[in-house]
Order: C-alpha cells, then structure tokens, then sequence
C-alpha cells in the first residue's frame, strides 16, 4: 500500500501501476531487476511480459516456479519510454527493497543486469565481470546475472547464463 500511494520521486506522474513486487512470503531466493516496463506498468506484477517469460523457463530451467522466489525491481515504478532508471530515482525507491529484503529474508538474492547490481551489490559493477560471482554481505548471500531483456537481445549471453543458474542451484542445495 505505501509503495502504491508512493510520491517520492517524478516516476509516480506517469505511472498507471506502481509494481511492488510478489512471490512467496517464504521465499529462499528474491531476484532483483530494474523496473517495470509497459506491460508491468498496465498489470502492476512484475515481470509479465516478453522478459517475465524468458525468467520463468529460466527458474523452471533450475526446478522453481515463480510462486516460490520473490520478484521485485530497483525502481517500483515505469521509466518513461523504458529508459534507465536515474540514480536519484533508484536511491529514492531503494528503502522499499531493503524492507521487502528483511521481509521476506531471502538465503539468496540475484540481481538481474547492471543496475540491481549497482544499486545492490557495488555502484561500479559491470554484469559482464560480476555475474556468476557470490558475495556475502549483512547475512545475505549476493549474486547477479544478465538481465532476461538482455539474453533476449543478445543471444550468445545465455551460454554464461546458464551456468551463472546452475551455480545459483548448487547455492540453493
Ligand atoms: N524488466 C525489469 O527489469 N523488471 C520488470 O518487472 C520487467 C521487465
């Protein structure tokens, strides 16, 4: 409910939607992306479009459904025409995160592409040199990935992917 009524940064003007986030209560496993896009914008659930179909073959790639991780975004509501979230945005929607983190007390968290991993992991991460890495921090176990919207585009990343999900699974196990 706070984050729906949410005012704190000019995203909340050109939202139909803001996108908490869901999943499992109980979740072992939370995946961070960036914000929403157009059709999450409409739904207000995370990840249902084009790229929200790539992440569910590649949970069921390591036997989950997304009713048992938790799915939430950096920014909670829609970038204009998709574009990257500022950083003064992300800053301002991060609190939402670092509560829905101690909420749901994930083992794992995964950011999926570079600005989860910036605004989670290290402000000048690059996902092409971080992901697949682990990094404990507060009792949190981190990780990153390329983001669906990326392996989407550029086909050749999934090779790496698919490796960075078999070590999350390892992890998980
Ligand atoms: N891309 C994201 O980063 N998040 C979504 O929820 C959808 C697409």
């Amino acid at each position: 409910a706070r984050i729906r009524a949410c005012t704190l940064c000019p995203l909340c003007e050109g939202r139909q939607h803001a996108v908490p986030g869901e999943g499992s209560r109980d979740a072992r496993m939370m995946l961070v992306g960036e914000g929403p896009g157009a059709q999450e914008d409409r739904e207000g659930r995370p990840f249902v479009g084009a790229a929200g179909q790539l992440l569910d073959k590649m949970l069921a790639s390591i036997g989950l459904s997304r009713e048992e991780v938790y799915i939430a975004n950096v920014v909670k509501c829609r970038p204009p025409g998709n574009r990257t979230p500022y950083p003064r945005e992300c800053e301002a929607c991060l609190p939402y995160l670092r509560w829905q983190v101690k909420l749901i007390h994930p083992a794992l968290i995964v950011c999926l592409g570079s600005v989860a991993a910036r605004a989670i992991i290290d402000p000048q991460a690059r996902i092409t040199r971080l992901h697949g890495q682990f990094v404990e921090r507060k009792g949190y176990v981190l990780t990153g990935t390329f983001h669906p919207a990326a392996l989407l585009r550029e086909e050749h990343l999934k090779r790496d992917a698919w490796e960075d999900l078999k070590a999350i699974r390892r992890r998980l196990e």
